[in-house]
């Protein structure tokens, strides 16, 4: 398929192969190996360029992908997610507090979906709360893939000045946070360059608020549109946790993520991807694969035994997967507990996000009924 820019790629569609090939050693994510990219061939100032240039694990093999993994891997394991869910919750009933004093329509995605995963991330990597929502205005301008070339260089610039300026205030008076801790990574042994230090906290930043603000508003739509669903989970006969997987499986928040290339020949069926080529994970495509889900356009909680992809697969699954699950139960636990009558305001359909990786709609207008 053609990228924005006119960029060629294989886009993997189906969930067998996607995942196959999310896990082959022969598929890695150093643009090194994209032939596109070394001989110079992108357009200039190509919107996706950040993602396939930022300096961390996302775009890392092997070794180097385990060294800048395992540097924060510790703040994710499931006993420190576990640790997390009191100010979670906590976090959640500010928020609906919040909401219950709005007058009229509102739109959940800006008042709720988006602040509970950025203050819950922003107080993991330390933060300062006043420089949140520039920082997300900017990491949405960096995902979407409709922003000007001029507009996402600026953005990814932004974004650069705004972390390392935390990084100097955190090596000023280091805090109890993630980026206190990659900074304390970086003195002891050398093993993380300054560049990787704030890529690695661009990462988080933006894998750790806009997946899980499309998931939370993603899961709040499917249940709108679904009210028997939403009855089987109020009335206890099936878990939130079965809301959650399944809105990833049906709209999955990552919608596309680039890139990965073929670091020798591999068949795939009766195609063969060349050695040098790019390939373009589709996790929306594999989610709605008629061939791995049955009745795969149905929103269903009460399906089984189909898994979904939406989270990764393979060396690079999604670091952020259990904070992920846990901010979107509390956050629909919470939120249909509080206002068990929420409904989608009158109005026309909310439109999609333009852009090509992050999948959701821009506003979600609802009243509390
Ligand atoms: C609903 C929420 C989320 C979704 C759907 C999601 C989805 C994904 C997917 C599909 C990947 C694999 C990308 C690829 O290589 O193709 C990924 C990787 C990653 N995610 Fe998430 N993610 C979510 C939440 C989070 C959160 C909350 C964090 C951090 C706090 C996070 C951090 C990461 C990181 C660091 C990686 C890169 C891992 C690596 O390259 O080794 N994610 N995520």
């Amino acid at each position: 398929m053609e990228l924005p820019g006119g960029v060629v790629v294989w886009a993997i569609t189906r969930h067998d192969t996607l995942q196959q090939l999310l896990a082959d050693p022969r598929v890695g994510k150093n643009p090194r190996n994209w032939t596109t990219f070394t001989e110079g061939r992108l357009p200039e100032g190509w919107p996706l360029l950040n993602f396939v240039t930022v300096p961390g694990m996302v775009t890392a093999d092997g070794e180097e992908h385990r060294r800048l993994r395992g540097l924060v891997t510790q703040a994710f394991t499931p006993r420190r997610i576990a640790e997390l869910q009191p100010a979670v919750e906590a976090r959640t009933e500010a928020l609906l507090d919040g909401l219950a004093a709005l007058e009229g329509d509102f739109d959940l995605r800006e008042h709720f979906a988006y602040p509970l995963p950025m203050q819950v991330i922003g107080a993991l990597l330390g933060l300062p709360p006043k420089q949140q929502d520039d920082l997300h205005e900017l990491s949405d301008t960096l995902v979407s893939s409709s922003a000007t070339p001029q507009a996402a260089v600026a953005a990814q610039r932004g974004l650069f000045a705004l972390l390392a300026s935390v990084v100097a205030a955190k090596r000023a008076e280091p805090g109890d946070d993630l980026t206190t801790d990659l900074i304390a990574a970086r003195a002891a042994d050398d093993r993380l360059t300054e560049e990787e230090l704030v890529g690695t906290l661009l990462l988080m930043l933006v894998a750790g608020h806009e997946t899980t603000l499309n998931l939370i508003t993603n899961a709040v739509r499917a249940l709108l549109a679904h009210p028997e669903q939403l009855r089987l989970v109020l009335d206890g006969e099936q878990p939130w946790s079965a809301v959650v997987e399944e809105t990833l499986r049906f709209d999955s928040p990552v919608g596309q993520f680039p890139l990965r290339y073929a670091i020798e020949d591999i068949e795939v069926g009766d195609v063969l991807i060349r050695r040098g080529e790019a390939l373009l994970a589709s996790y929306a495509s594999a989610g709605r694969d008629e061939r791995h889900h049955e009745n795969a356009d149905a929103f269903d909680i009460t399906r089984h035994g189909s898994r979904h992809l939406s989270l990764g697969h393979g060396p690079h699954f999604c670091l952020g997967a259990g904070l992920a699950r846990l901010e979107a139960e509390t956050a629909l636990r919470g939120l249909f507990g509080r206002f068990p009558a929420l409904a989608a305001a009158d109005g026309p359909a909310p439109e999609p996000i333009g852009s090509f990786i992050s999948n959701s709609v821009r506003t979600l207008k609802v009243r509390v009924g």
